[in-house]
């Protein structure tokens, strides 16, 4: 019988979780954490309520001062640094007027910026489509830990720093939905390319668990955290349904 992944889903917070992982142990870490958009929308008196209602999710660290946030990065990169192989690749989604902030941290830390790449979305909603150009894409950086180059797996094809889908089906979201949940062929896409099956890849904000269900369906063992209960709920659900893993609970 073919081997089951091993796969961790922890309710709690990233940095205590991630503080409790053991040093070199995790190949990829490919994670989504909140934005931290909060504040600035509320400066620019945008309508909060219903963007957070679509756009946000951990009000943890959604509405922090920037300098919070960028303590709370500078700690998890820390962390990401220490659990990360040498030459482990990281994917860390963003809003794109973050990300250089991202980089400095990152380049502190010890991981070696490689790319900012682009997920467009087909079908995005048009809301205010009369006043302004209609928001379709959402970023992500990759760097690699220690090293310059880790795992690429483009078997001799040019792979662009772009990937178009539409949003997450409603059939990924029979469980419950989750406001910024990605869609699977996105992940599907990345852990292909930046992991072999039998790593370990980490999510420390894993949401509804997108990470975590292709990781078990591309035969990768997987970890991920989440502050939010009902989330960590749904993830379970997702994952038990795509795959017989071996479900570490
Ligand atoms: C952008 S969402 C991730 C969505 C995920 N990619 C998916 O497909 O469902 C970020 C997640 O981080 C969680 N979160 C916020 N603060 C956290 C913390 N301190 N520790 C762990 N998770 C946290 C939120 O509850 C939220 O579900």
């Amino acid at each position: 019988m073919a081997k089951k992944e091993s796969i961790a889903l922890i309710k709690g917070d990233a940095i205590k979780e991630l503080k409790k992982i053991k040093d070199d142990s995790i190949d990829f870490v490919l994670t989504d954490p909140p934005y931290n958009l909060g504040l600035f929308m509320k400066n620019r008196a945008t309508n909060l309520s219903a963007l957070r209602k679509n756009h946000f999710s951990g009000k943890e660290w959604d509405n922090l001062e920037i300098n919070d946030w960028k303590e709370n990065m500078e700690q998890l990169f820390f962390q990401l640094d220490r659990v990360l192989k040498e030459g482990g690749n990281l994917i860390v989604f963003m809003a794109v007027i973050k990300i250089e902030t991202l980089i400095n941290i990152a380049e502190k830390n010890n991981f070696y910026y490689k790319t900012t790449g682009i997920w467009h979305k087909k079908n995005p909603m048009p809301r205010n489509k009369d006043l302004h150009f209609i928001n379709s894409n959402e970023c992500w950086a990759y760097f690699v830990n220690n090293k310059k180059t880790g795992t690429f797996n483009n078997k001799g094809k040019t792979i662009h720093d772009f990937f178009e889908t539409a949003l997450t089906s409603s059939k990924e979201k029979e469980f419950g939905g989750h406001p910024t949940q990605k869609p699977l062929p996105l992940m599907d896409h990345l852990i292909q390319i930046l992991s072999n099956k039998g790593d370990t890849i980490l999510d420390p904000f894993m949401g509804s668990g997108s990470t975590g269900v292709s990781a078990s369906r591309l035969g990768r063992n997987f970890i991920g955290i989440e502050l939010n209960g009902d989330y960590v709920k749904i993830a379970k659900q997702r994952l038990k349904k795509s795959k017989q893993c071996q479900l570490d609970l």
